[in-house]
């Protein structure tokens, strides 16, 4: 991570070359931008919604890790009974993040003076001396968490809110009969919109011609319902060379598919038996962790029309993750940190896009995070409104005393 935001320092600084001209601005923030893809590009996304921070099998017993959501720092982890926790990322004595401590039992350990936070983010033990005083009442912010599809989850909005907001549902990765998925990640340098541009726009198929995932592709279908875009392609599914060899044609239509932008998530279905669910991490204005939910309902072997056994599909989708599902998704990982770098450079160029499916997938974003910033504007007035209002109470309370003192000597 420290990695990444070293490159975003530098990118908000920099310079134009020492030769007394004028260093070029950078780009917009959202509400200095002047037009959609200036605003997509400085969105963030909504934090009242679930979102996979790290893999289940990631975080072992005993083990802390750090988590980013849009520049929000947070600490997960696993106390020796195997239960996960997320704490605020920061010792509340000096401010070290708790992630570069330890785990011990069933608290988190600052690395520095050793003084140990509970899971509900309470300072539960001082090690060293304490001058005769009491320790702190210090409390952390703590952040619901849930584990599904092997994948931690992370509520980083109201955490009022968070029970009742609805996570993507896969009924065909639960239940005794559910298929198997071997999620894949990748940190890409871009933002998040540029991956959901990517991911549902299938003019980039010249980006792929080596791997070929889908080709000859007409939209059929664009339409925004409420919170999701709907897009359909006529195309050709998984006809490369590695991957027409998997692929059981003889039971799956391979020559359409559907794909949504869902807020926040994205997902495609060839034919209910491929399938595959994206999303996305923002960790800030140029870094993006994404997560791949793969799953099929089958697969053939390889020259022959045998379908693999489900028990065989584990060890099968990790060669597959491995052969063409990381490479070519590599593929475009290389085009958007690309496409980052691009934009950083010339923001302000007129904008060229022709699929139309893109400017509605970016109208979204920007819808849902205007919403986002309106609802955060109007929650700061009320609780300024609510401030003033005590305190114009407590100047009364305290006129009136003044006042009765007064009359009282008077008398
Ligand atoms: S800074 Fe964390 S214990 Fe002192
Ligand atoms: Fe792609």
């Amino acid at each position: 991570m420290g990695d990444h935001q070293s490159r975003e320092s530098q990118s908000r600084t920099r310079r134009g070359p020492s030769d007394g001209t004028d260093p070029k601005p950078v780009a917009p923030g959202f509400l200095e931008a002047t037009n959609r893809r200036q605003k997509v590009r400085a969105a963030g996304l909504d934090p009242n919604h679930w979102y996979p921070v790290e893999h289940d099998g990631a975080i072992a017993k005993g083990q802390v890790v750090e988590v980013v959501f849009w520049r929000e720092s947070v600490a997960v982890f696993r106390d020796d009974e195997g239960r996960l926790h997320a704490v605020e990322n920061r010792c509340a004595h000096r401010q070290l993040k708790l992630s570069k401590g330890m785990v011990q039992k069933d608290k988190l350990v600052c690395a520095y003076h050793g003084w140990q936070f509970n899971g509900c983010g309470e300072l539960a033990a001082v090690p060293h001396e304490t001058f005769g005083k009491k320790a702190p009442a210090c409390k952390l912010e703590t952040y619901p968490l849930r584990v599904r599809y092997g994948l931690v989850w992370l509520f980083f909005g109201d955490a009022s809110r968070a029970d009742a907001t609805p996570m993507p549902e896969i009924p065909e990765l639960e239940g005794p009969k559910a298929w198997e998925c071997v999620p894949v990640d990748f940190v890409w340098n871009a933002h998040h919109s540029m991956i959901i541009d990517n991911v549902s726009d299938f003019t980039h198929e010249f980006l792929h011609r080596k791997y070929k995932p889908f080709t000859d592709a007409r939209l059929t279908r664009l339409e925004t319902v409420g919170d999701a875009v709907h897009v359909e392609y006529d195309t050709k599914v998984g006809g490369g060379k590695i991957s027409g060899l998997f692929v059981d044609r003889a039971r799956i239509d391979t020559n359409s598919m559907k794909l949504c932008y869902e807020y926040p998530y994205q997902w495609s279905n060839t034919d209910e038996k491929i399938k595959h669910w994206c999303f996305v991490l923002p960790i800030d204005e140029r870094t993006t962790r994404t997560f791949f939910l793969f799953y099929f309902d089958s697969f053939v072997v390889p020259f022959t029309r045998v379908k693999i056994p489900r028990r065989m599909m584990r060890p099968f989708l990790r060669l597959s993750n491995r052969l063409l599902v990381q490479p070519l998704l590599s593929e475009d990982g290389v085009a958007v940190e690309a496409e980052q770098e691009g934009y950083e450079a010339h923001w302000d160029a007129p904008v060229a896009e022709m699929n139309p499916a893109v400017n509605a997938f970016q109208a979204l974003t920007v819808r849902k995070w205007d919403e986002h910033l309106a609802r955060e504007r109007s929650r700061r007035e009320e609780k300024e409104r609510a401030r003033l209002l005590r305190k114009q109470r407590l100047e009364q309370a305290d006129a009136d005393a003044r006042a009765a003192d007064a009359a009282v000597g008077g008398e």
